[in-house]
């Protein structure tokens, strides 16, 4: 019998005995499911290594899984690389459970090389999400020398004229500079080297990519696009378009979600107060748009035609969710709004999304769409779906722990 039939069967027992949550958070999965699914996916995620051979040599993590129940293992340089070390660590803060910091610690770890790694704009979710949780834990000076070398890398990919750091390398025959929406995520890496060496060029080359994305990225409605375009010469924006929605023109789900997490986070760390009007209005936008479902859980777009079915994106949902109990504590006349809305997807989430004990291979919810018009990874358990809602759940605690 393999190591993971093993898991399965004692998550299978042990599941229904202890499904009563522990913590106060009823709309959340309990702890005992938490620690289970985690356990699970490292177990499946061993035995499919090792069943790959040496095909599966370079294979360090789990991103996804696939429509034919398979996992979808990567490499280090996979933006998805970090989320599910980082699930183990925000798992191990939400139950104490010391068997997921030790599995936290070897997901880590195989992470490293990727400090070097200057050919993506993904640092942030990867070595952020990863060794910034296990820092966050442990105070590893190791960890914090790692991380530092991965923000000066992230720096390289800076321009000055453009005001921005470049996201994809890729399509270059389409993009000359592109900058995605998703980038503001990275810059929380930044800020936090900042912090930790005082080298205010960490502060100001975020601070600046963020102003040039509020400057471009946003529409009337406040919707964004997902790509903008730039010309090095005049450092001007010369095409917007989408590469992961469904038009150039549309409001593609996760998107949204990015802009208003990472806008939330720059207002955090910086009090401009343009990045906190910004974070406002793109939750005004999600919340009140007329095609976001009761439940909250987002389509894939918010635009996307109806026929024959829009795919959910559980990942827009929950990292919704976690920037708006952050938003929350910086807006307090819609503080209320916020928090009703952020617990009202984790309802929707804990009843209809997530996994049941021993299913999705340990994947804690389903039915995230990467990306659509690629045909990839539409209505499937994703990583960094999961990252989200354990971060969302944390921030869920701080929120409660603060009004007491
Ligand atoms: N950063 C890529 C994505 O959100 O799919």
């Amino acid at each position: 019998m393999s190591y993971r039939t093993v898991v399965s069967i004692v998550v299978i027992l042990l599941v229904p005995f202890s499904a009563c949550h522990s913590g106060a958070n009823l709309n959340s999965i309990s702890d005992n499911l938490i620690k289970n699914q985690l356990k699970l996916l490292a177990a499946n995620f061993k035995d499919a290594k090792s069943a790959g051979g040496a095909a599966s040599a370079d294979f360090v993590t789990v991103r996804s899984l696939k429509g034919d129940g398979t996992l979808n293992l990567i490499p280090t340089k996979d933006w998805c690389s970090g989320f599910f070390a980082g699930s183990l660590w925000l798992g191990s803060i939400l139950t104490g459970d010391k068997e997921l910091q030790q599995l936290a610690v070897a997901f880590t770890t195989p992470l490293e090389k990727e400090k070097f790694n200057g050919k993506t704009h993904d640092m942030g979710f990867k070595m952020f999400c990863s060794y910034g949780q296990g820092f966050r834990v442990t105070k590893d000076s190791i960890y914090r020398d790692i991380l530092l070398q991965s923000a000066k890398t992230l720096t390289k990919r800076f321009n000055e004229k453009v005001g921005a750091l470049r996201s994809w390398d890729h399509n270059a025959e389409k993009w000359q500079f592109p900058v995605i929406i998703d980038n503001m995520m990275n810059l929380e890496l930044l800020f936090w080297a900042s912090k930790q060496t005082g080298d205010q060029q960490f502060y100001n080359i975020a601070v600046k990519h963020a102003e040039t994305t509020l400057a471009n990225h946003f529409r009337a409605d406040n919707s964004s696009y997902h790509v903008v375009d730039y010309d090095t010469i005049t450092g001007k924006p010369i095409q917007k378009n989408t590469h992961q929605g469904f038009s150039d023109s549309s409001a593609w789900s996760r998107g949204q979600a990015w802009g208003l997490y990472g806008f939330t986070m720059c207002y955090r760390e910086t009090g401009i107060i343009s990045f906190l009007y910004q974070a406002e209005k793109i939750a005004d936008f999600v919340l009140n748009h007329p095609n976001l479902p009761t439940d909250k859980i987002p389509y894939w777009d918010f635009d996307a035609p109806a026929l024959p079915q829009r795919p959910r994106d559980v990942s827009a949902a929950t990292v919704t969710a976690s920037a708006l109990f952050e938003l929350a504590q910086f807006l307090p006349s819609k503080s209320d709004f916020y928090i009703h809305s952020a617990e009202a997807i984790l309802t929707s989430l804990k009843k209809d999304y997530a996994s049941a004990p021993g299913q999705n291979k340990g994947f804690l919810l389903g039915h995230s769409t990467g990306s659509f018009p690629h045909h990839s990874e539409v209505d499937v358990p994703i990583n960094y779906a999961d990252y989200y809602y354990l971060e969302a759940l944390v921030r869920q605690n701080k929120f409660n722990h603060l009004k007491k």
